[in-house]
């Protein structure tokens, strides 16, 4: 049977649940998130904090059908708190997240052997086979699509039943090809090493889809390695480079005739528990080191030591996208980069597209609502 005790000098009310599992709820905290504050369809919290004394205290609280029922001192207010949903908000336990899902690392090896495959029909037709891809997908960060048919807008229906995507400067859709007059390395035919794309903007895109159109010419295979899984390998080896790297910022920068885009980033983003979220590395959009004179040094070492361990053979993912494949990762990640081709062998066409990890993960959540919730 579930009890509830009432602490007063603790200021909590102690909830002891059938299965034994115990939770303390704050006073303050039970108020601000007594039901009756919310909007009954929006599900917003209307209830104003400040409207409510600080000290708040409770005259009596008990478990009647269902729920934890509490009257306010100094209130005519009661609060009916259902106990699967006290359950659920433990304080100290954060909400349960389907798309809390924990990265798998990878190297060359287990890179493509691991890598989510997904047919393109399957995706577009059914949930449950979209739940599962992008599932693998978040665990991976790398994937693949196949069985596109051959229209140039297949790729972009895949990533819009995720969700939408994510304008940038250089529009929804971006063609990489050689172009005349180009203002971005992707499009010439030059080989791109490692990178991941715009860090120079101040949320760098999510997802990254790259839709193979053609790929006809001598050359142009795709690379990819895992950031996390080289960043975790600097902290082993070298923690005091790792260190800097993932506490101090440096400058990125695009600019061409209409757009000067800029934003400072930390080539390793650490969560509050010290794990790494977000890669930024690109050596085209790197703009000129500002630190002081007298901390050059010591940031190179440790910029350059990201940059040898990642040309190491060990990491990098090789292989050639087909016609009718779509190649997806989370562009704060996995990095990806492609060999030289010879335009004049052949055509190569690849159509991106972002879809931002928010949206990404929002999706997650909502294919993992049981039927009817
Ligand atoms: C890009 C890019 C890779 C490729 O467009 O950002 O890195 O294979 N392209 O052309
Ligand atoms: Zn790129």
């Amino acid at each position: 049977m579930t009890a509830v005790e009432h602490l007063r000098d603790a200021r909590v009310l102690r909830v002891t649940f059938e299965n034994g599992a115990q939770a303390d709820y704050p006073f303050l905290w039970l108020r601000d998130n007594c039901p009756s504050g919310f909007h009954p369809q929006t599900q917003e919290r209307m209830q104003d904090l400040l409207a409510l004394p600080a000290g708040i205290g409770v005259d009596s609280a008990a478990i009647e059908d269902g729920a934890l029922a509490v009257a306010w001192e100094a209130s005519v207010h009661r609060s009916r708190f259902p106990l699967d949903w006290l359950a659920r908000h433990r304080p100290g336990t954060p909400l349960d997240d389907p798309a809390d899902i924990a990265p798998r690392l990878w190297r060359a090896k287990t890179g493509l052997a691991g890598m989510p495959r997904g047919d393109a029909a399957a995706l577009l037709a059914d949930d449950v086979a979209l739940s599962h891809w992008m599932r693998e997908t978040r665990a991976h960060g790398l994937a693949l699509v196949e069985g596109l048919p051959a229209d140039q807008k297949a790729g972009m229906k895949v990533a819009r039943r995720i969700s939408f995507l994510r304008e940038t400067n250089f529009g929804t859709v971006f063609e990489v090809k050689s172009k005349p007059n180009p203002n971005n390395l992707a499009y010439t035919a030059v080989a791109l090493p490692l990178h991941t794309d715009l860090p120079n903007q101040e949320l760098p895109p999510g997802y990254q889809f790259l839709h193979c159109l053609a790929n006809e010419a001598l050359g142009g295979g795709s690379v990819f390695a895992d950031g996390f899984a080289i960043a975790d390998s600097l902290r082993a080896q070298e923690p005091a480079l790792f260190d800097l790297l993932s506490t101090r910022s440096i400058p990125f920068r695009f600019h061409d005739g209409e757009y000067d885009i800029r934003r400072r980033q930390k080539v390793i983003t650490l969560d509050e528990a010290g794990a790494v979220t977000e890669i930024c590395w690109n050596a085209h959009l790197a703009e000129t080191f500002d630190m002081p004179a007298g901390e050059m040094a010591a940031y190179y070492e440790a910029y350059r030591a990201f940059m040898a361990t990642l040309r190491h053979p060990k990491w990098a993912v090789e292989f050639a996208l087909k016609p009718g494949q779509m190649v997806v990762f989370d562009n704060r990640r996995v990095l990806h980069g492609r060999a030289a081709f010879n335009p004049t062998t052949g055509r190569r066409h690849l159509r991106g597209f972002y879809v931002d990890r928010g949206e990404f993960d929002s999706r997650l959540r909502v294919l993992a609502r049981p039927p009817g919730a």
